[in-house]
């Protein structure tokens, strides 16, 4: 592959509500810390190279940004950085923001959000951004329990104008049942990668057959979750990746985009090079061969 020439838009497009996005977006959780992130003592990132990733992704066409105002290390904070780097925002560019837990100045998790305090989770991002709305809020949940209350609360945020659209992160099937008898819902944001267990799939599916979209976080990652990428991949996504001159972390990228058109990525770096290399992912079309291997093995992974 030929990075620097390829632009998000080569992964064609989704329309989140009434918001076109390319399907190649980016994750700004990795952008606040060298390493592991959502810890405490997390080392902070190079503030002027974190800058620099966020411009450069818009420069490649990247429209659709991933943020929380949870994603900080003790002196970064990802909105404050895409503010920094940013505004005043292009035309055109979605920022998705997601509220429910929170973390304490010092960086500990803090329990749900109640609905109450899901109204000053959006000021605080209407704050740290620099805006007088948000394009879209995911809730975000942990668990199985009813959302219907929370969800309800940003319905009502929604209906008020500060919120143009609602989301959902990790959630279950019926979690989105609930949340659409509500209000609409327009994506999911779900872990979902090779190797991701076969009810997901079906999810993924579910979400494509209604026109929701489905945004995996780690597809990258994977198993290696809030540490990144391990770099480990199986031989089989290492043969196909050297097929096309590509990496394994682009055939990763490339295959969740091959689940459906309602499948968009947004990968997490800091790293400038990676950047290109996931903007240029979009253009990577896998064959039906190489999808039929890599069944297998999500498969097998899936089981083991
Ligand atoms: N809703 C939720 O609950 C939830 C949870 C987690 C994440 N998210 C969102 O989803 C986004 C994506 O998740 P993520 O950032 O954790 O995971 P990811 O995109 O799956 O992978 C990020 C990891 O892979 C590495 N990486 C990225 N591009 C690479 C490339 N081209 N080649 C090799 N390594 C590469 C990164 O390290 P480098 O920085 O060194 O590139 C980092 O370690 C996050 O940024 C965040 O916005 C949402």
């Amino acid at each position: 592959m030929t990075p620097e020439t390829i632009t998000a838009d080569a992964s064609g497009t989704w329309t989140l509500g009434d918001l076109v996005v390319n399907r190649i977006g980016f994750g700004a959780m990795r952008l606040t810390q060298n390493g592991e992130a959502l810890i405490p003592d997390a080392t902070s990132s190079d503030r002027a190279k974190a800058i620099d990733v966020l411009r450069r992704a818009v420069e490649l066409g990247v429209n659709h940004i991933d943020t929380a105002a949870f994603y900080f290390s003790p002196l970064r904070s990802a909105n404050e950085l895409i503010n920094r780097a940013l505004a005043p925002y292009p035309d055109g560019l979605v920022i998705t923001t997601k509220v429910g837990p929170g973390r304490d100045p010092s960086g500990q998790w803090l329990p749900h959000a109640t609905p109450q305090q899901l109204r000053g989770q959006v000021e605080e991002n209407l704050r740290q951004l620099g805006r007088d709305h948000l394009d879209i809020v995911n809730l975000r949940t942990v668990g199985t329990d009813s959302i219907a209350e929370r969800f309800g609360a940003l319905a009502e945020l929604r209906d008020a104008g500060l919120i143009r659209h609602l989301g959902l992160s990790n959630v279950t099937p019926e979690h989105l049942v609930e949340a659409q008898a509500i209000a609409p819902v327009v994506c999911v944001q779900n872990q979902y990668g090779i190797g991701a267990r076969p009810e997901y799939d079906e999810f993924v599916r579910t979400c494509g057959a209604q026109g929701v979209a489905f945004v995996p976080f780690y597809a990258i990652a994977g198993a290696g979750r809030e540490g990144g990428a391990s770099g480990a991949d199986s031989a089989e996504v290492a043969v196909i990746a050297r097929a096309h001159g590509a990496t394994t972390a682009q055939v990763r990228l490339a295959w969740t985009l091959q689940r459906g058109p309602h499948v968009l990525a947004i990968p997490g770096t800091g790293n400038p090079d990676h950047l290109v290399a996931n903007v240029a992912a979009g253009a990577l079309r896998l064959s039906r061969d190489e999808l039929a291997r890599i069944e297998t093995l999500h498969r097998r992974d899936a089981a083991g």
